[in-house]
């Protein structure tokens, strides 16, 4: 007999009481569990959601458990900068670049879907004004955004999900055939609304793409939000590391932590010599990198035509080609990040 909802609500009863509000069971095995917490400490909060998942995963055919919060956990003391922490939301990581093109929205995609498959919960925040291109990155390009109420019967945006990650883009807010002419403040109000008023529930990482360069949106993130950190993609090129190096001035200055930088495109891999390797933007590799920016080098990804074929499709390349050498480093960056913030 498969398990009903009101099998889940008995057994969880014991643990949640009437803080169970919503249970459903979707086709593939899935559970989807709501609760309405009030404020209570983090550690607690986290533990109860455990509890959950574990008395309702040893019942029969449940294949995973989603649990969504729905009323903000205790806030927590606002830093004396006057950076306002999302209730729910442990760390947020800045993914940078110095320019465009050199595989931003490719690692923060790979990364958060790659730590998700770890077993973190992880949103995603397209910030990228000028070429907002996650949601095709994560197959929801026909995506659009829901507006519900919180318990406070505000409107909040409702994040899109796919492959384990919540996501929210840019894309959502702007004509795509239009050139964007936003200013200032309109994209800051954009980006402080995607932060503060989104369901995002719990989540342990939320990866912010952004644009390149080092712009408003970077500033009003930098001064919104306590960042657990920036990681800064480049190419091996001199131009492009060179920009890399303002941006982690920008980031240091401003005393968020920069987690290491990411080197991509480091070599390229032909598919049909895989186990040639050709420097194509310049030797010396990735320590040299860091060296000279004086950071952890946190990887190194080769320039794999699967890579970008995977970034079109929407199929991310740590689930499409999960042996691929540029799946592999992607999911070590993601192992180095857990365990550093
Ligand atoms: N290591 C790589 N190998 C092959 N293609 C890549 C690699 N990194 C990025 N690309 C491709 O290069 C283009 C630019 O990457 P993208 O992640 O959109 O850069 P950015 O966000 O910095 O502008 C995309 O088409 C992407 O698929
Ligand atoms: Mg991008």
């Amino acid at each position: 007999m498969p398990v009903t909802v009101s099998d889940i609500t008995a057994q969880l009863h014991p643990l949640t009481g009437d803080r169970l509000q919503q249970v459903q069971i979707k086709d593939n095995g899935i559970v989807a569990l709501t609760l309405t917490l009030p404020p209570m400490p983090a550690a607690e909060r986290d533990r109860l959601i455990e509890q959950c998942k574990v008395t309702v995963k040893a019942l029969p055919e449940i294949t995973d458990v989603w649990v969504r919060v729905n009323a903000p956990a205790a806030p927590e003391p606002a830093p004396s900068d006057g950076r306002q922490p999302i209730p729910g939301v442990r760390h947020v990581i800045a993914v940078s670049s110095g320019k465009g093109g050199v595989g931003k929205s490719t690692v923060a995609v790979n990364l958060a879907v790659a730590l998700a498959d770890q077993g973190a919960q992880v949103g995603i925040l397209d910030a990228d004004i000028y070429g907002p291109n996650v949601p095709t990155m994560l197959g929801m390009d026909l995506a659009k955004v829901g507006i519900i109420k919180n318990n406070r019967g505000e409107d909040i945006v409702e994040p899109a999900f796919n492959y384990g990650v919540k996501m929210l883009s840019m894309a959502f807010l702007i004509d795509r055939d239009q050139p964007v002419t936003w200013r200032g403040p309109m994209l800051n109000g954009m980006i402080r609304q995607f932060l503060y008023q989104a369901a995002w529930g719990v989540l342990d990482f939320l990866i912010v793409d952004m644009p390149p360069g080092t712009g408003d949106a970077q500033l009003t993130l930098v001064q919104s939000v306590p960042l657990a950190g920036a990681i800064i993609v480049t190419t091996p090129q001199n131009v492009s590391l060179l920009d890399a190096r303002k941006g982690l001035k920008m980031f240091q200055n401003m005393g968020v932590p920069v987690l290491g930088i990411v080197e991509n495109m480091s070599y390229f891999i032909p598919p049909d010599l895989p186990e040639r390797q050709y420097d194509i933007f310049g030797s010396g590799g990735g320590s040299k990198t860091a060296t000279e920016l004086g950071v952890v080098l946190l990887g190194c990804i080769p320039l794999e035509i699967q890579l970008r074929e995977g970034g079109d499709r929407g199929i991310p390349i740590v689930l499409s080609h999960p042996e691929s050498a540029s799946a592999q480093a992607l999911r070590q960056i993601a192992q180095k990040i857990s365990h550093t913030v």
